[in-house]
This record gives C-alpha cells, structure tokens and sequence, in this order.
C-alpha cells in the first residue's frame, strides 16, 4: 500500500542467527537509533532466526523491496559478485585482527558497491568472528576431513574447498542445519562460537575445532533504489547510525563470541580441540587447489590485499 505522506517509513531487517549474537545485537541497535534519532519518520521491523526470510529466499526479498537490510555472509553473495569470496578462501586470515583490517581497506570496501546495477547496495562489513569446525569425529589433520558430510553455506568455493579437503560438502541453509546435524544428514559444520552456541549446534555434535577457518563476517546491504530513494536528510542520518553500529557489533564480536565459547567449554557435551600454528597450515596447504580454481575470479590483486593484512 503506498505511504500516506505522514507515515513513517518502514524498514524490515530481516536476518538468520539469533539475537543474542553480534549481528543479532547489531539489528537491534539499529532499530535503537534510527527510531530515536528519526521519530516519526523511520520505524523499524527486526525479525531473527530466519522468521521472515532465510536463505535461498532474502536476497530474491530484497530485490523486490519487500525488505530493506539483510547482513548476509559473503558466501550468499556469489551470484551477484565472485569478489567477495576471498573472504571464504579457508585459512588465508591469520586470525580476526587481520580480516578486519582487510575489511576497513579501500580494496574491500570498495567490494560493497560492486552489485549496486544489480539492485543491491553495500553498506558495512559487520564481523562475528573465527568460523570454527563442529564434528562427530576428532578433526586435527586434512586427512581426519576425509568422507565427512560438511554442511556448506551455498557457494561452490565452500563446495571446492571442502572436495580439495575430500569431505563430501552438502548445501544447506542455517535455519536446518540443527536438524541436519542431529539426523546425520550431514555430521560436521562450520560457524563462529556465537551461532554454535546459539543454535546448539554443540548439543548434537561430540568435537569442536578451533580452527580459525574463516572470518565469519557478513555485508550489511539494502535495496539500491530504497535507501538512494530516502528523503536525503533521512538516508544521511542513518548512514551514520551504519558507521556507529557498525563500530559497536566489530567491537563486541570478539567478547561475545569468547563468551559462548566459554559456555560450550563448560557444558562439557563436546571436547574443544585447539589447532596448533603448524596443523593449520596444513589445512591451508590441502585447500590450495581449490583456491587455484577461484583465483582469476576473485583477483590474485585482491587475494594478496588480503594475504598482506596478515602482516600490517
Ligand atoms: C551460515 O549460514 O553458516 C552463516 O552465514 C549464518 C550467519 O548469518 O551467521
């Protein structure tokens, strides 16, 4: 229905963790300022856990304007942009110091208007941390990968780099991936300590790997013709309130996903194995075929940005 000329304008953040998560945190201080600094003129709509749109179905739901912020992984970027992806090459970030030092760089911001003719706009990086290994065998080596059912976010790099791995990689959204692990559909994941915890994940699953695999972070992105079409007082307003919120989830990631790590540590269900420096870089060396075939599409230029905040 068309907006009265007094309405406020509403904006729907829709998103697939729960809230007590970084990004969970992070729609909801959204939602904090934008209602206080804009009253009257903005409302906004949080929904979770996958409640109004969850993978396969958000990114088609944004294009369509019937929502207007999703903070998706790059990984469910890949059939708008292949350049996003050298944040899903496994084992090229050290740790999360270094990926967010990529992140706040010219070369990967510049990565958030690459889909803007394709109707979708960029906004921030928001992090949620070292993705981690779940599993129902010990993992430590390449080999210990071999035959697992990995459930994969829905990219082939995730697919190549689990088959480089000689694991059978199986796409599947986050809202049935509980289900999928607890029937053996699939019986190993990946995900930061926050969604681990958050989605119990811990509880149908006997080891965790402190593997530090990938950065767990997400592009925070609207409708290009929504937010280039808020009245300019509006959008500027809120373009802060991305730079404040974005500052607030980055800083706490880190504490809140040291937390839940704690509280798997102490409901003893799993054993936490921690990869020793020399371990992981033999997983970094077993994927390299995989980053071979991805290397001319994400840009070996962008690959070696990346490798060199390793080392500011
Ligand atoms: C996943 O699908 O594993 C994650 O990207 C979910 C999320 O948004 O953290």
């Amino acid at each position: 229905m068309a907006k009265a000329n007094n309405d406020p304008i509403t904006i729907k953040f829709a998103h697939v963790v729960a809230e007590h998560t970084p990004k969970g945190q992070g729609a909801l201080l959204f939602k904090k300022l934008a209602e206080e600094r804009l009253p009257g003129k903005v409302k906004v709509e949080v929904y979770p856990n996958s409640s109004l749109f969850g993978d396969g179905k958000e990114l088609e739901a944004l294009l369509l304007n019937e929502v207007q912020l999703l903070a998706p992984a790059p990984a469910k970027l890949d059939k708008f942009t292949k350049k996003l992806q050298v944040f899903d090459l496994m084992f090229l970030f050290d740790d999360a110091a270094a990926a967010e030092r990529f992140q706040k760089s010219e070369k990967a911001l510049a990565l958030l208007s690459t889909m803007e003719d394709k109707g979708l706009k960029g906004l921030a990086y928001w992090s949620n941390g070292m993705r981690q290994f779940t599993s129902n065998k010990p993992l430590r080596e390449p080999r210990d990968a071999r035959g697992m059912k990995f459930r994969v976010q829905p990219s082939y790099i995730w697919d190549e780099q689990y088959v480089a791995l000689r694991a059978v990689p199986r796409k599947m959204a986050f809202a049935e991936l509980y289900q999928g692990l607890q029937t053996g559909v699939v019986n190993a994941s990946d995900n930061p300590w926050s969604n681990i915890f958050s989605q119990r994940h811990y509880e149908v699953q006997k080891y965790v790997t402190e593997a530090n695999l990938t950065m767990g972070n997400y592009v925070l992105l609207t409708n290009t013709k929504f937010w280039n079409g808020l009245p300019d007082d509006v959008r500027h307003e809120l373009d802060e309130i991305v730079v404040e919120v974005t500052d607030a989830v980055n800083k706490q990631a880190e504490q809140l996903n040291r937390e839940d790590k704690q509280r798997i540590v102490e409901s003893n269900t799993v054993e936490v194995i921690t990869l020793t420096p020399e371990q992981r870089s033999h997983w970094r060396e077993a994927v390299q075929p995989a980053w071979k075939k991805f290397e001319a599409e994400i840009g070996i230029d962008l690959i070696k940005a990346a490798q060199a905040a390793n080392n500011p």
